[in-house]
């Protein structure tokens, strides 16, 4: 099965009431590859080993899509305390959020208070806070978020822009004049070609293409990916450039390349792990394992230990 048949046909799967309900009943044992822990203690736990070997991390605490403000009241809660841990436990770690998680497809103005409050605090420490990318539904909605408060002085807020995204240029171009800090993806969600490039060969092309952008303009950014290719151009980028290895940093996700993540840490690029934690996993699950047939075999061996 080709790739791009491959993770349509798993998104469709998992976006079936049954599979949700199977794989919530036995799937935590299978999701644990890529989740860092059930509650903050672990997953500060995870963080302070990963910066021991020289990793820097990003946390997230899992949830998307809520039902009702009082959801997005206990994840801004959540956050808040994350943030008054990293500072209080001195760890080399920022936040990452979902809009929609906040309140986004419920209340604009609520969610904006919810992602304000956390944005604030964690200025107070000098933490950064990245509000992730989700489906197109709320593209323009989250990059208007990260606009309003950059313009109130929150300049340590930022955003992700998708490759597989036909407007991602203008968008890097808008933000990039903006300072806005950003981590560059391929993207993770089903969408139409209308909207997304749909070969792995255009997405590559776009985020080549948006990683030299950054880079030559001396904008610091996040080149998020487990792609070789990805990674040897942004390094050779970088080098043929004269772009210090202080200028960017590459991300991964927990539980994936690892070992590639220790080792580029090792010859002195800026490496941050994506710590997801705590019960609400199933989503962020399902899209890991659309991604790669590869993710797939290792939760499966996971399960067989
Ligand atoms: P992809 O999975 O397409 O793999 C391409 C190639 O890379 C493989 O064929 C293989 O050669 C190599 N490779 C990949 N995994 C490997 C492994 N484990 N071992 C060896 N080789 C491997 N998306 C989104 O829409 N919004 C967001 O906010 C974010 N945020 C985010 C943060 C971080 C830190 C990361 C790493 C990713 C995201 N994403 C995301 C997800 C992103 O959009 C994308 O879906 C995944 O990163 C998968 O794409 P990759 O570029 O990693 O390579």
């Amino acid at each position: 099965m080709g790739a791009g048949l491959y993770r349509r046909t798993l998104l469709t799967i998992t976006n079936n009431k049954l599979v949700e309900h199977l794989s919530i009943r036995y799937g935590r044992k299978l999701a644990s590859k890529f989740i860092a822990g059930d509650d903050l203690e672990e997953a500060m736990n995870r963080t302070e080993e990963l910066n021991g070997q020289g990793i820097m991390v990003t946390l997230d605490h899992l949830g998307e899509g809520i039902r009702d403000l009082k959801e997005a009241e206990g994840y801004r809660d959540e956050y808040l305390k994350i943030v008054r841990e990293i500072a209080k436990r001195k760890v080399n770690a920022n936040v990452s959020l979902k809009p929609t998680q906040f309140g986004l497809s419920l209340d604009k103005e609520q969610c904006h208070a919810n992602i304000r409050a956390v944005v604030s605090e964690a200025k107070y420490s000098r933490i950064f806070v990245r509000l992730d990318m989700e489906d197109t539904p709320y593209t323009q909605a989250t990059i208007d978020l990260v606009r309003k408060l950059h313009a109130g002085w929150m300049t340590n807020v930022g955003t992700v822009i998708q490759a597989y995204l036909h407007r991602s240029e203008e968008d890097v171009k808008a933000l990039s004049k903006e300072k806005v800090n950003l981590r560059l993806v391929k993207g993770a969600y089903k969408e139409p070609p209308e909207v997304a490039y749909q070969s792995a060969g255009q997405v590559l092309n776009n985020f080549k293409k948006l990683i030299a952008h950054r880079l030559s303009n001396g904008l610091y950014t996040a080149v998020a990916s487990h792609d070789d290719k990805v990674i040897n151009f942004t390094k050779e980028f970088a080098a043929a450039n004269n772009i210090s290895k202080d200028a960017f940093e590459f991300q991964m996700l927990y539980g994936l390349r690892m070992g590639k993540q220790a080792e580029l840490a090792q010859e002195g690029y800026r490496v941050r792990c994506y710590v997801p934690y705590g019960t609400m996993w199933y989503p962020y699950y399902t899209r890991r394992l659309a991604e790669k047939p590869a993710n797939l075999m290792l939760v499966l061996k996971n399960v067989l230990k």
